[in-house]
């Protein structure tokens, strides 16, 4: 794989997201609609797993994050106190003569970095998506499309506390959907106008906030890598100051080695090219201080002290937020694990995804679909499997085909049940990467398999 071009391990990717059901574009009946995507049947699986692995990492085995679920539509000063409406902006110029539109940052020269024309006047532009709640679309019902779902958790901060009874050091975590008004959009699902976060917010004593900030920016690289990402294709990036957002001391970007260009990534001088290399922010770990529940303070009036009952003391925490993307971590996931293998001079395509994000767990496959005594045990196995893993029953096909077509989607163990099946009750289930086969007799399948998915 490292040998083929870039591009082409991208598009290889797009092409198989389509014709196997994991991405499509939105909408794609009216000719789409830009930088929008839909999870088809093994991309819904897929993302439900990832979802399911950082929640599990992050509050079942921890004892120190909680989970929230906070709506979409927050009230409009919440985005007035975050710097959202006047700060979360890109300052953008038009070609005059091919009439894109690029942020300034990436002119060159002044001009146009596609065909060298001359360009407008830069403007601002704000990326949050309005709306307007009630029957009037005037100033006072205009709201937002969260783009971020940090602030529901800063403004449910003191009721967590209160139900929680936790005690800092402690976390919220929420995975939520947000929405952007992106101008600088391509790259398939890495920059899309409506996706995915995992975040959390972890509030802790000022003055130990470096510490846990240093700690986060571990734990979170060493999550990509237990999961499957590559080391060589993750690095951890910290921001320049002049790169930090409004409200971060500090941030360290987990970027990962896309197959495609880093053009129009933020990166300091020197790092990636335009043609290629394509390190991107895959997350990124910020020290965001006091800053929000500060200006929430300011802006509500509320007081959102926390009070330590052990020192007396009441003060505003620091907080240290790691911040990921789903679509972006399925793409990586998804390019990391995608390799071409030559089996017996054939060429084989294999997703290895790590097994608990595999969509498929496991596919049962009968060997001679016209033996009814055959289906019927396959079919009864599935049954049985469905109970505790998603599986799936296909006999259309050649054995060899059946197996390519899991292998490419990453179905971690095929079952074959054959003419011997009927006679010593037992099962073939061969491994996606050894190739390897064991002999399991029926009764004991679904633990064999249980056991290799703890
Ligand atoms: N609360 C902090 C925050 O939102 P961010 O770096 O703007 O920080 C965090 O976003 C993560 O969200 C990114 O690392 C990325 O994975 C994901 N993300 C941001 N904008 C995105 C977009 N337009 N499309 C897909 N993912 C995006």
């Amino acid at each position: 794989m490292s040998q083929q071009p870039q591009q082409d391990i991208m598009d290889k990717i797009v092409s198989l997201c389509k014709r196997r059901g994991f991405i499509f574009q939105s909408s794609e009946i009216y000719g789409g609609l830009a930088s929008t995507w839909d999870y088809g049947p093994l991309g819904a699986e897929l993302k439900r797993n990832l979802k399911e692995a950082w929640w599990r990492s992050n509050v079942y085995e921890r004892d120190d994050i909680e989970g929230l679920d906070a709506s979409i539509l927050m009230h409009p000063m919440t985005w007035m106190a975050s710097g959202h409406v006047t700060s979360f902006e890109d300052t953008l110029a038009d070609c005059k003569s091919c009439k894109k539109r690029f942020k300034v940052e990436h002119l060159v020269k002044n001009k146009c970095p596609e065909c060298g024309g001359d360009v407008t006047e830069p403007r601002q532009f704000n990326l949050m998506l309005k709306t307007y709640l009630g029957a009037v679309e005037n100033e006072a019902s205009l709201t937002y499309l969260r783009p971020e779902t940090a602030q529901g958790i800063f403004v449910n901060f003191q009721n967590v506390v209160n139900a929680s009874r936790k005690k800092i050091p402690f976390g919220i975590a929420q995975i939520g959907k947000a929405f952007r008004n992106e101008v600088t959009t391509g790259n398939f699902t890495f920059r899309s106008r409506e996706f995915e976060q995992m975040e959390i917010e972890f509030f802790v004593k000022p003055g130990t906030d470096e510490e846990w900030y240093k700690k986060w920016v571990e734990d979170r690289f060493d999550w990509y890598i237990k999961f499957g990402i590559k080391k060589e294709n993750l690095r951890k990036r910290p921001h320049e100051k002049h790169e930090l957002a409004h409200y971060a001391k500090s941030c360290t970007d987990i970027e990962y080695k896309f197959p495609f260009s880093t053009k129009g990534a933020r990166l300091p001088d020197g790092q990636g090219s335009a043609s290629g290399g394509g390190w991107s922010e895959l997350e990124g770990i910020a020290n965001r201080t006091d800053f929000d529940l500060k200006q929430h303070m300011n802006l509500s009036t509320k007081d959102l002290q926390y009070f330590d009952e052990e020192t007396r003391e009441r003060y505003i925490p620091y907080v240290i937020e790691p911040s990921g993307g789903i679509d972006r971590s399925i793409l990586a996931f998804l390019t990391d694990s995608y390799r071409e293998e030559k089996v017996k001079d054939e060429k084989r395509v294999v997703l290895g995804l790590h097994r608990k994000l595999a969509p498929i767990k496991a596919a049962i496959l009968p060997l001679l679909k016209n033996r009814d005594e055959i289906v019927k045990i396959g079919k009864s196995l599935a049954a049985d499997l469905r109970k505790s893993m998603r599986v799936m029953y296909d006999d259309t096909a050649s054995i060899g085909r059946l197996y390519r077509r899991q292998d490419e989607i990453g179905t971690p163990y095929c079952i074959t049940v054959d003419v011997e099946s009927l006679t010593d009750k037992k099962v073939t289930v061969r491994d996606r990467d050894s190739m390897k086969q064991d002999r399991v007799s029926l009764p004991q399948v679904k633990e064999y398999l249980l056991e290799k998915f703890e």
